[in-house]
């Protein structure tokens, strides 16, 4: 049958990556323990690592590779998707799983991780291919690059790879990220660069794609013409949590807007590529931010909104009287044939009501009504709802007639959920897909240098708004509700209104 998927595509899909070694810089912190460590157990399980697979993980803490080991066994026992319960495989696993104490500016360090790569590749097998993952604090970035590429770390010879992935934040603003991309590429050429940002691994993310370029009914509506206005939002039920160092100095902008949602939206708003490969897609994405309307520092009391929730300066942690924002809602316009004079409204915040992230497409009213309505009312606009999380799927809101005398409407749902269709718990992690791709050399989902720099030319201008007089007051909002009175001031002084579609998938 022509739409089921041949057995070749299959092998392709699960194909086995390369024998190799991954070195975790960072092991032993939370990154590794709740998401690296997991996600690379559930891929063993899926049979999807090679036999001749170690792990290194290099950190300063006192540990040896047994206290190591059981340190992950928690972590993967806590929050993996496949646990050692569910497949035999944690002795095999863990076996060639070791840890090598050092401090991460210290030349000896690499040295001996060097003299450790070689001792692994004579015992084991795999470790002339190796994935370098940076899971530290981001000013260790450039410490760490410029280490492996004095110990001559990062080259590859006789067919052999070395990669990296490195985890966001890339960078707190252009000029940080620009000199960032130099440091990197002083040592590593752009093809062996993964920068991660989790969402792309998200399969709703993916599946926008598959959405929007394997069904021919969409596409066509899919700009100016059709479509009034796309919104985005990516809230988090949480509030600060332990995390106060970084995000009193970041703020919602650097940590959700600039990677996740500007992700979003190049996803929904690109031209189809050509075909799934990373140039092709990267190359659309960088066309839509191009494209895209920058807001000047004297406009942003006109086209953004920022919040902060009200018990957010009595978290610990937080400077004293803090105006670090954890709720924005922006509107950003592309300027391209497709997308001219359609607003893109984009919202994220803390501790809101609920965890989700939805894309709501709202469609034009039709040009003409038939239908007699009363003097005033307007039907409910069409909307269709991209669910990211939680209720993975969609949702195509539509008028349909209520049944009985007359010609009354009603708004009713049509919707599809993974759950439904495929079962639960089938949605691999993230962290799974990503570093899976970075093992096959699939940099698809993953950041390109250009792509970073773009995002951030245009959150500086918004964030240099945020500090001038031209700056919209910092507004505040209940733990628990959808952020400030003014973000839905914002949408009505438009005459629309945020969309919770997919509450109902
Ligand atoms: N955690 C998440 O959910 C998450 C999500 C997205 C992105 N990230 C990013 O991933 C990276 C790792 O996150 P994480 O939460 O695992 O970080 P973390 O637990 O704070 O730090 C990881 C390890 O780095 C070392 N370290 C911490 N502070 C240091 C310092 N000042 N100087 C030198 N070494 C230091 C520590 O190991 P030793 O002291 O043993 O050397 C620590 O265990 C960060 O860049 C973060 O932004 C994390």
């Amino acid at each position: 049958m022509n739409n089921q998927i041949s057995a070749a595509k299959k092998d392709e899909i699960r194909k086995v990556a390369d024998p190799c070694t991954v070195v975790i810089f960072g092991a032993s912190g939370d990154l590794t323990q709740r998401k690296l460590m997991p996600s690379l157990f559930s891929l063993s399980c899926e049979g999807l690592l090679a036999e001749q697979f170690s792990v290194v993980g290099v950190a300063r803490s006192e540990m040896t590779d047994d206290s190591f080991r059981d340190q992950i066994r928690a972590g993967v026992e806590k929050f993996a998707r496949l646990k050692p319960a569910d497949c035999d495989l944690w002795d095999a696993f863990s076996k060639n799983m070791l840890y090598h104490r050092g401090n991460y500016d210290d030349p000896q360090t690499y040295k001996d991780l060097s003299k450790l790569l070689a001792k692994i590749d004579k015992n084991v097998g795999g470790a002339c291919n190796v994935l370098f993952y940076l899971s530290t604090p981001p000013q260790l970035y450039p410490i760490i690059v410029k280490q492996l590429g004095q110990a001559g770390l990062a080259q590859q010879s006789d067919g052999h790879w070395r990669r990296i992935i490195i985890e966001k934040p890339f960078g707190h603003d252009l000029p940080s990220a620009t000199e960032l991309n130099q440091q990197v590429h002083d040592v590593f050429d752009e093809h062996q660069v993964y920068r991660i940002d989790h969402y792309l691994g998200k399969e709703t993310v993916q599946n926008l794609l598959v959405f929007r370029f394997a069904n021919a009914i969409f596409e066509p509506l899919w700009s100016r013409n059709y479509i009034d206005h796309v919104q985005i939002t990516v809230a988090e039920e949480v509030g600060l949590g332990s995390r106060a160092g970084y995000y009193d100095t970041a703020g919602v902008m650097r940590d959700m807007f600039q990677n996740h949602l500007l992700q979003l939206l190049t996803l929904v708003s690109m031209e189809p590529p050509a075909e799934y490969d990373a140039t092709a897609l990267r190359d659309e994405k960088v066309k839509v931010l191009k494209a895209m309307q920058r807001i000047k520092p004297e406009e942003v009391g006109q086209y953004t909104v920022r919040a902060q929730y009200r018990t957010y300066r009595d978290e610990p942690g937080v400077a004293k009287g803090t105006n670090t924002p954890t709720f924005a809602a922006v509107k950003l316009f592309i300027n391209n044939w497709r997308w001219r004079n359609v607003p893109f409204y984009l919202r994220s915040g803390k501790a809101l009501g609920d965890k989700m992230t939805e894309i709501n497409i709202q469609f034009r009213h039709v040009p003409h009504l038939m239908f007699p309505l009363k003097p005033g009312q307007q039907l409910p606009p069409n909307v269709l709802g991209l669910c990211i999380q939680p209720n993975e799927g969609m949702n195509l809101r539509f008028e349909t007639k209520v049944p009985g005398a007359g010609m009354r409407t009603r708004s009713v749902d049509m919707n599809f959920t993974y759950e439904q269709d495929f079962g639960k718990n089938t949605l691999p992690d993230a962290y799974e897909r990503l570093i899976l791709d970075a093992l096959h050399g699939d940099a698809t989902l993953f950041t390109r240098s250009d792509e970073i720099e773009l995002a951030w030319g245009l959150v500086d201008p918004i964030l240099q708004g945020w500090d001038s007089e031209f700056s919209p007051v910092l507004a505040f909002y209940e733990s628990g509700t959808w952020g400030p009175g003014k973000s839905d001031e914002f949408m009505q002084a438009d005459g629309r209104k945020w969309h919770y579609a997919c509450s109902d998938c």
